[in-house]
């Protein structure tokens, strides 16, 4: 049995504080510590370079408007953008995706139209879908998955036709950890003349990603799942999909002009950040990015991976334990969802808090999902760059205990 994986990065841990209570932190897919770095860079901007951007001919605003706009030029160069400027920042990934919804939706969806989305999306990129179908008349579909916990390919195969406008798909399953092969299903859509938006909020602070090979048109991510604050997301949206979107929020600074009766937009991605944007926040974005590409993000999927299959391994012995995803760690990442026989997943959830080991637990914000699955609720491991087997071994023990408790196998 594998104890130590080859990607070893556990020297990683020290630079993050909260760490140091001793806790087994198993929570990154809901929210991601943050290093010493990222901190840092923040709390320096806020003390020597801090003012609002865009909007002062002063040196300190002329300092941070070019930190927020390095760090503009910073998430580009991680993705792979081919120009800075379609990168525009938002609130999170859910902001981002309901700038598509309705910036794109609203003026591209006609009735009868389809949108087509999948039975393992989290409910930030199925909600946004159902109110833009509710307002434009379009036609919500979805793709199943198949009972190995992929997505069903044949069946995206065969709805996918001209009358497809949108394909809103996950980059990554925050409750199966199932990769699905978005450049293809890209591929396809573009064949049939639809968009489509990868919700990549689960992806991109684990896979490197090049925007241009995956193909899709829209990709929304989080900073706070990859190191970096909350309050800033990224939606990088390809030129000419930005061009067909009509801003979504009104506001200060994204205008060309405004009279009493009506406004022209700035120049994108400006007439997408409406009002004062989060700019510390791009400060320690900045900082995560230079943080993970230091480590490498080959390096970071790896050790993301080898965690997965040590877990998957030793989890497949705890007495009464379903695991609620792919077995194999072809094409999935490390998110590793599971049941147990007869116990609440909050009540393994609590259970395990008492032995210092964090998980989610609940329905992860993917009711659609649990349905399908057949469960009310799952709990949920997930594994980033400064986790080590003294997690999973303090996991592995937790369930057990749990299961004791319970009179479990
Ligand atoms: N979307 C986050 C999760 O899956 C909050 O936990």
């Amino acid at each position: 049995m594998k104890t130590t994986p080859t990607t070893e990065l556990s020297h990683l841990k020290a630079d993050f504080p909260i760490l140091d209570s001793g806790v087994h932190f198993l929570d990154s897919g809901a929210s991601s510590q943050k290093p010493t770095p990222v901190l840092e860079a923040m709390e320096r901007f806020a003390r020597t370079s801090y003012a609002n951007v865009h909007r002062g001919a002063y040196k300190l605003s002329v300092a941070s408007t070019e930190a927020y706009e390095a760090a503009r030029r910073r998430v580009a160069r991680f993705i792979g953008a081919r120009d800075h400027n379609e990168v525009v920042f938002t609130r999170g990934t859910t902001t981002a995706i309901n700038t598509v919804a309705f910036g794109w939706g609203m003026e591209n969806l006609e009735p009868g139209d389809h949108i087509l989305t999948t039975e393992m999306e989290h409910h930030a990129n199925l909600v946004p879908w159902q109110m833009a179908a509710r307002r434009t008349g379009a036609i919500l579909d979805h793709v199943p998955i198949t009972e190995d916990f992929r997505l069903d390919m044949d069946v995206l195969e065969e709805k996918l036709g001209d009358h497809v406008k949108m394909v809103a798909v996950t980059g990554m399953s925050n409750v199966l950890g199932t990769i699905p092969d978005v450049s293809r299903i890209s591929h396809l859509a573009h064949e049939q003349g639809a968009r489509v938006l990868v919700d990549a909020a689960q992806l991109v602070p684990h896979r490197r990603i090049d925007v241009n090979d995956l193909g899709a048109d829209f990709v929304a991510f989080s900073a706070h799942k990859m190191l970096g604050p909350t309050g800033i997301g990224v939606l990088w949206g390809r030129m000419e999909a930005l061009e067909e979107t009509e801003p979504f929020e009104g506001g200060g600074e994204m205008i060309a002009d405004v009279t009493l009766q009506s406004a022209t937009w700035a120049e994108i991605p400006h007439r997408f950040e409406a009002g004062t944007p989060p700019i510390i926040e791009a400060v320690g974005l900045h900082a995560a990015i230079d943080y993970l590409d230091a480590i490498g993000m080959e390096n970071v999927f790896a050790h993301d991976l080898e965690l997965t299959g040590i877990a998957l391994e030793r989890l497949g012995d705890v007495p009464g334990l379903q695991i609620q995803g792919p077995l194999s760690l072809e094409d999935r990442g490390g998110v590793v969802s599971m049941t147990m026989d007869g116990i609440h997943a909050h009540d393994l959830a609590t259970i395990l808090d008492e032995n210092d080991v964090a998980v989610r637990a609940g329905h992860h914000c993917a009711k659609p999902l649990m349905r399908c699955l057949g469960v009310a609720a799952t709990a949920r491991a997930s594994f980033y760059v400064y986790n080590d087997v003294s997690d999973i071994d303090a996991l592995v023990k937790g369930l057990r205990r749990a299961g004791e408790l319970f009179g479990v196998g």
